[in-house]
């Protein structure tokens, strides 16, 4: 009898990502800095707020289409950029696809597995991610690489401090997985023949370079490498965001945003978009929640910046909270991968699909019809929950 794939919620999507995946593979997936705090509350902070549903006035049809950064979407999340996607054999092409089938766009990390080119190949709704990493030459270089493969938008990722560190073990990520480190790692992986096999299927193991940090059609730097170099780059400036900003000249992301002061900085560096956002908690620990800091800054700069939100979502009521307190849309990142480890591309359409329906009754509950027309008298928020960072 053929296997169940189907799961019901992101929460199974990750006991099967658990199961299947060997254990170094897993945590990876989690990440997270220190003690996790701002991945906990990421998360938990969304069960703070509430709903007051209608016994009556649910409209028969329901709206989820926007925009964003100038690409249509049926619904309000796209997939946020990450760069662990070597977990599943196909990676970011299966995440790509997914997002294609389900009618969303993809952020396509700069620390992703696949070649840029591959992936835009399967959908045509792809933002490019950049890590300030290199000379200003070689992060012009990346860019036009991802202009001829056909991005649509670039992302800019600065919210990363290089936390290392964490209270329940890092990841031990090998150099390179040749046949010395499988069998080094043969007693986690022995545990997970289907994992493995899905992998011995292709006769390649896992990739653990980062072909777009390299040139078109070359291998590329080993993470390692790449991250050695990274860490050697001055940190950018608010200039240098808006000299990669003008150099690109199309639809713009900063991404990891928690401050007013710095949402404002952003608008006047000319950005088109910003994502209020802690990196999925592996930024310092302690930083408040997404969903907490967003208000503030919807409310500074919503009217002349696209504003998104990541950091946290597992369900569609989780969208609509966002999007009621002054997202336009959201990026998800674990949730996804969870599908991507658990079940390949159907896996990530499966969450996709999860999402797309607790929307709706979210949406249902509330007698609304469309996203659209969302507000924040929609959500109890108690008191004290949101926080104005640097205003
Ligand atoms: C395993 C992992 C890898 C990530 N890699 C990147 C990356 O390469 N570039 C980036 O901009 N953000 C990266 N992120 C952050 C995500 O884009 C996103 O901000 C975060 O996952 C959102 O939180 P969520 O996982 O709770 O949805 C990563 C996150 C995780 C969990």
């Amino acid at each position: 009898m053929a296997r169940d794939t189907w799961f019901e919620t992101v929460a199974i999507a990750q006991q099967r990502a658990k199961k299947r995946l060997p254990k170094s593979a897993y945590s990876s997936l989690i990440s997270a800095s220190e003690k996790g705090v701002t991945v906990s509350d990421n998360v938990e902070s969304f069960a703070e707020l509430g709903f007051a549903p209608h016994v009556i006035g649910a409209t028969e049809k329901r709206d989820q289409a926007t925009t964003v950064m100038g690409q249509d979407i049926s619904l309000p999340v796209i997939i946020s950029p990450t760069g662990v996607q070597a977990v599943h054999p196909e990676g970011e092409v299966a995440v790509a696809r997914a997002a294609a089938a389900r009618g969303t766009a993809m952020g396509l990390s700069s620390f992703a597995s696949k070649p840029m080119e591959d992936v835009t190949a399967v959908n045509d709704k792809i933002f490019f991610q950049i890590y300030w990493l290199g000379s200003r030459d070689d992060i012009l270089a990346r860019m036009e690489r991802a202009r001829a493969a056909g991005a649509k938008g670039l992302i800019l990722t600065t919210d990363w401090s290089f936390s290392h560190g964490r209270d329940w073990g890092s990841p031990k990520i090998p150099e390179q997985m040749d046949l010395k480190t499988i069998l080094k790692m043969s007693p986690e992986v022995i545990t997970k023949p289907r994992w493995f096999f899905s992998f011995a299927k292709q006769l390649r193991p896992p990739d653990l370079r980062v072909p777009n940090q390299g040139r078109r059609g070359e291998a590329g730097p080993t993470f390692f490498q790449a991250y050695g170099e990274w860490m050697g780059t001055p940190p950018p400036t608010w200039e240098d965001v808006a000299w990669l900003r003008e150099q690109w000249g199309g639809p713009f992301l900063l991404k990891g945003t928690v401050r007013v002061d710095d949402a404002k900085r952003a608008v006047d560096a000319g950005v088109s978009a910003i994502t209020v956002s802690n990196h999925g908690g592996n930024n310092i620990d302690g930083t408040p929640a997404a969903i907490r800091c967003l208000p503030a800054i919807a409310d500074a700069v919503g009217d002349q910046v696209e504003v998104l939100l990541d950091g946290g979502i597992r369900r569609g009521s989780d969208v609509v909270k966002a999007v009621a307190l002054g997202a336009r849309a959201v990026m998800i990142g674990r949730a996804y991968l969870w599908g991507l480890a658990a079940e390949g591309q159907a896996g990530v359409e499966n969450v996709l699909d999860i999402l797309r329906g607790g929307i709706d009754s979210a949406l249902m509950g509330l007698g609304k019809s469309s996203i659209h027309e969302l507000t924040r008298d929609d959500i109890l928020v108690p008191e004290g929950f949101t926080r104005t960072l640097g205003a």
